[in-house]
C-alpha cells in the first residue's frame, strides 16, 4: 500500500524473500562472529535504508516500523529537514567540544529546553550522548546539589546501563546479573501497575495507595528523609510494559518530594520529546520537575542525552562535571530541527494517530482474548498479553510468538516488559499506516491463538 503523508512514497509491507533473505543472512554471520554478543536482537532486520515509518532490508523487503530504533526516530528515518540541519553543520564544523568553548547549536538548544520542558521557572541545561549520561547526570547533580546520597527509584524503571544509572534500574535481573556491587544508596519502590494493583483499587478513584511503599516502609525501615537527594521516576514507565500511573501517583510523589526536601527527577527519556501527543509525558499529568533527562526521540537518531534542572539546583562549578562529546554540535543541530517539527506537526500527529491507534487495538481487544489489556498516550502505546483474562496470567510465549509474526508480515514491533507488545512507531506515522498494522496484527493475533487452541 502506497502512503503519501509528509511526502513519504516508500511503499509498506513488501516482503519479497523469505527472512531473513541472503544478504541480510550474510551480515548477521558476520556480526556473529564480530560484534558483542551482549545485544538482544529479536528477530533478524538488517536495514538498508528507511524512509519516514518504512524501512528497507538489504533485500529490498520492506516494513512498517512501530519500533523506531527502540523509540528514536521520533521525525522518521531521514526526515529532509533533519538531515538537510545535520549536513550543513557538517559542513561548518563536527566537534570543538561543548565543555571547553562556545558554539550556538548548543546554547540555542539549552534555550529551546529551558523553554520546553516541564520545570518551573528558569532552567540550565547539562549536554551528553545518551540517556544513561542524562540519568547519570542527574544522579550526580542531586547528590552534588543536595548534599545526600540516597536515590529512590521504582521497580520495572529502566534508565540505563552506566555504573549510576544501572543502579536505578530495575527492570530485567540479567541486565544487573554479574555487574556487581553497583552502587549503595538506591532503594526501589514498586511502580503503579494497575492492570495488576495488589490492592484491587481502581486507577479512577485510588490515591495512589501503591506510594505507601515509599512512605511507610522505605522511609520509615530503610533510610531517613533527609538523606534521600531524590526520586527517581519515569511519568510512563518504558522498558516495565508501557505502564500509564495514574495521576495521582505522580502528584503524590511530588508531595513527598517537596515535603522532605528532595528533589524529583523525571526521566523523560522514552517518554519524551512529542511521543506521547505532548511535547513531555509529564505535561499529562501536570507535573513539575526539578529535574528532567531526555535522550532517544531528542536529536532523530543521532546521538544526544540532555539533563535540564531549576537554575538553582544546577549550581555545580567548573570542572564538577563534562562530557567531551557531549552537545555535540551536529547533533545538537538535528535535535534543532527535530524540536521545530514536532512543534509544527509531529506532536500533534501523534496524538491524532496515536488515538487513533489506541481505538482500533481496543477494538481488537473485544475479538481477541489473547489481549488482557491496552495502555498508552499519542504513539507510545502498551498491549499485554494474557493467557487467560481471569487470571491475568502473563502470555510470554504467546507475546514473543506475535513479534514474530508481525516481522514476517512486514511490521516491526519489540515487546516491553514481561509480556506487553510496545508500538513506538516514528511520529510521522499515519492514520492509513497504522490500519495496516492493525490488519495485520489481528492476523498474527490469530495465528497464535489458533497454534495454542
Ligand atoms: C526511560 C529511559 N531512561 C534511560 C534510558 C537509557 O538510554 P540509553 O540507552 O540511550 O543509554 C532508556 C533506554 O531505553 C530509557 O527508556
Amino acid at each position: 500500500m502506497r502512503h503519501s503523508t509528509f511526502g513519504i512514497l516508500m511503499t509498506a509491507p513488501d516482503i519479497k524473500t523469505p527472512l531473513p533473505g541472503p544478504k541480510a543472512k550474510a551480515l548477521i554471520d558476520r556480526d556473529a562472529r564480530a560484534v558483542s554478543p551482549s545485544y538482544t536482537r529479536p528477530y533478524p532486520l538488517a536495514m538498508a535504508r528507511g524512509e519516514g515509518a518504512v524501512v528497507e532490508d538489504l533485500d529490498g523487503n520492506r516494513f512498517l516500523d512501530c519500533a523506531a530504533g527502540i523509540a528514536v526516530s521520533s521525525t522518521g528515518h531521514s526526515h529532509p529537514d533533519v538531515v538537510k540541519a545535520i549536513v550543513e553543520q557538517a559542513g561548518k564544523f563536527l566537534h570543538m567540544s561543548g565543555t571547553d568553548f562556545y558554539y550556538e547549536p548548543q546554547v540555542r538548544l539549552a534555550e529551546e529546553m529551558a523553554a520546553l520542558v516541564p520545570i518551573d521557572g528558569p532552567v540550565r541545561s547539562f549536554f551528553g550522548n545518551s540517556g544513561a549520561e542524562a540519568v547519570e547526570a542527574a544522579i550526580k547533580l542531586a547528590r552534588y546539589q543536595s548534599g545526600r546520597q540516597a536515590i529512590i527509584a521504582f521497580l520495572g524503571a529502566f534508565h540505563g546501563r552506566t555504573m549510576g544509572a544501572l543502579s536505578a534500574t530495575a527492570s530485567k535481573a540479567i541486565q544487573r546479573k554479574g555487574f556487581a556491587p553497583l552502587l549503595p544508596g538506591f532503594y526501589h519502590a514498586p511502580y503503579a501497575e494497575c492492570y495488576r494493583c495488589p490492592l484491587k483499587l481502581q486507577p479512577e478513584s485510588c490515591q495512589a495507595e501503591c506510594l505507601s511503599f515509599v512512605e511507610d516502609q522505605i522511609l520509615v525501615h530503610l533510610v531517613s528523609p533527609d538523606e534521600v537527594a531524590a526520586i527517581l521516576v519515569e511519568p510512563i514507565q518504558g522498558e516495565g510494559g508501557y505502564l500509564v500511573p495514574p495521576r495521582q501517583f505522580l502528584e503524590r510523589l511530588r508531595e513527598i518530594a517537596t515535603r522532605d526536601g528532595m528533589l524529583l527527577i523525571a526521566d523523560e527519556v522514552q517518554s519524551g520529546m512529542g511521543r506521547t501527543g505532548k511535547m513531555f509525558a509529564s505535561e499529562h499529568f501536570g507535573l513539575k520537575a526539578d529535574i528532567v533527562t531526555v535522550a532517544k526521540g531528542i536529536a532523530s537518531g543521532l546521538p544526544l542525552g540532555i539533563t535540564s534542572a531549576r537554575t538553582d539546583i544546577m549550581t555545580w562549578v567548573p570542572g564538577s562535571h563534562a562530557s567531551t562529546f557531549g552537545g555535540n554540535p551536529v547533533s545538537s543541530a538535528a535535535a534543532l530541527a527535530t524540536i521545530k517539527l514536532l512543534k509544527e506537526q509531529l506532536t500533534a500527529n501523534a496524538a491524532a494517530v496515536g488515538d487513533h491507534l489506541l481505538a482500533g487495538l481496543r477494538e481488537l481487544q473485544q475479538k481477541h482474548p489473547l489481549i488482557g489489556d491496552v495502555r498508552g498516550k499519542g504513539l507510545m502505546i502498551g498491549v499485554e498479553l494474557v493467557k487467560d483474562r481471569q487470571t491475568k496470567a502473563r502470555a510470554i510465549e504467546e507475546r514473543d510468538a506475535v513479534v514474530q509474526a508481525m516481522f514476517r508480515r512486514g511490521v516491526l514491533v519489540l515487546g516491553a516488559g514481561k509480556n506487553a507488545l510496545r508500538f513506538s512507531p516514528p511520529l510521522v506515522l499515519s492514520k492509513a499506516q497504522a490500519d495496516v498494522v492493525l490488519k495485520l496484527l489481528e492476523e498474527a493475533l490469530g495465528e497464535v491463538e489458533k497454534a495454542r487452541s
